[in-house]
């Protein structure tokens, strides 16, 4: 399994898989191409009989950053229909083996979208989560309006969401938004432990489980998703999508006007 944008170790301990997200030049910026290399290391690991347990990471600085904004400066909303990255996003959400996603870092935008999409989220102590679209002239668009919701409740997802502040680690466990804060070095260790405990387990009846599971998260989540993709692409209609986003690659503050 050899990819460019992520490393994958089938066998690395015990029934436990690891990926580990590598671009880190751009912080773990989701491009597409790292998007499909995670999908389909995904299926395979979900086919190899001694896997049992999945975990994702990142590295010191960022889990991941968030979508790669560079690679979306340029797009309008046709463009991001035709490319419909987000079947790659509904490909892993339908992962059957347990994920649990090691967070060291920034998990930003579609990095807190990939930790959220995870079923179990570890972070170190310095670990940030957040979703900063708003501040490039666009919304969340892989489901942080409605996982980032139903994981901390309406007001503090409105915050987070219209403000694009960050949280920590220890507030974002405080609220539900993930198992467990550790000291930063420890974070894959710990989530290692955690999958070792879980790949124990019956692969059929953690497969039954986890569905479960997600079957009562996930009821009248498909509305919301499919209501936010639509707006996610209508924000590529405006002059504040080309702003924000050619701001932030010329290191400046954006001019929003509201067109
Ligand atoms: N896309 C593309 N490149 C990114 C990136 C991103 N999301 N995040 C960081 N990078 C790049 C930077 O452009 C920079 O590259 P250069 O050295 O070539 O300039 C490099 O990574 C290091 O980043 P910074 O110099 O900005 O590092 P910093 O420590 O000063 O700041 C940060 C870190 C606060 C995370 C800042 O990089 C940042 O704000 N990144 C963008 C976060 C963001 O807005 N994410 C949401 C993206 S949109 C999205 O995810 C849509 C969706 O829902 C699907």
């Amino acid at each position: 399994m050899t990819y460019e944008f992520i490393i994958v170790e089938p066998a690395f301990q015990d029934k436990v898989a690891l990926i580990r997200l590598n671009r880190p030049k751009e912080l773990n910026a989701l491009n597409l191409q790292l998007m499909l290399e995670l999908k389909d290391a995904l299926k395979s690991l979900d086919q190899l009989e001694n896997v049992s347990c999945i975990i994702i990471t990142g590295n010191e600085q960022a889990f991941a950053a968030g979508a790669d904004i560079k690679q979306m400066e340029s797009k309008n909303a046709i463009d991001l229909l035709h490319i419909d990255q987000f079947e790659t996003w509904d490909q892993i959400r339908k992962t059957k083996k347990p994920l649990i996603a090691a967070v060291n870092g920034f998990a930003l935008g579609g990095g807190c979208e990939l930790a959220m999409t995870c079923d179990m989220i570890l972070a170190g102590e310095s670990a940030k989560f957040g979703q900063p679209e708003i501040k490039l002239g666009i919304m969340p668009g892989a489901g942080g309006t409605q996982r980032l919701t139903k994981a901390l409740g309406k007001a503090k997802a409105m915050e987070l969401v219209l403000t694009g502040r960050f949280i920590g680690a220890h507030e974002a466990c405080e609220r539900g938004l993930i198992n467990q804060v550790v000291p930063d070095e420890l974070c894959l260790d710990e989530a290692v432990k955690l999958a070792k405990e879980i790949a124990q387990m019956s692969p059929v009846a953690l497969q039954l489980a986890k569905e479960s599971v997600l079957k009562a998260f996930e009821s009248g989540l498909q509305e919301g998703l499919y209501f936010e993709r639509k707006n996610f692409y209508l924000c590529f209609a405006s002059d504040d999508q080309k702003e924000g986003m050619k701001a932030f690659v010329e290191k400046r503050k954006p001019e929003f006007k509201g067109k």
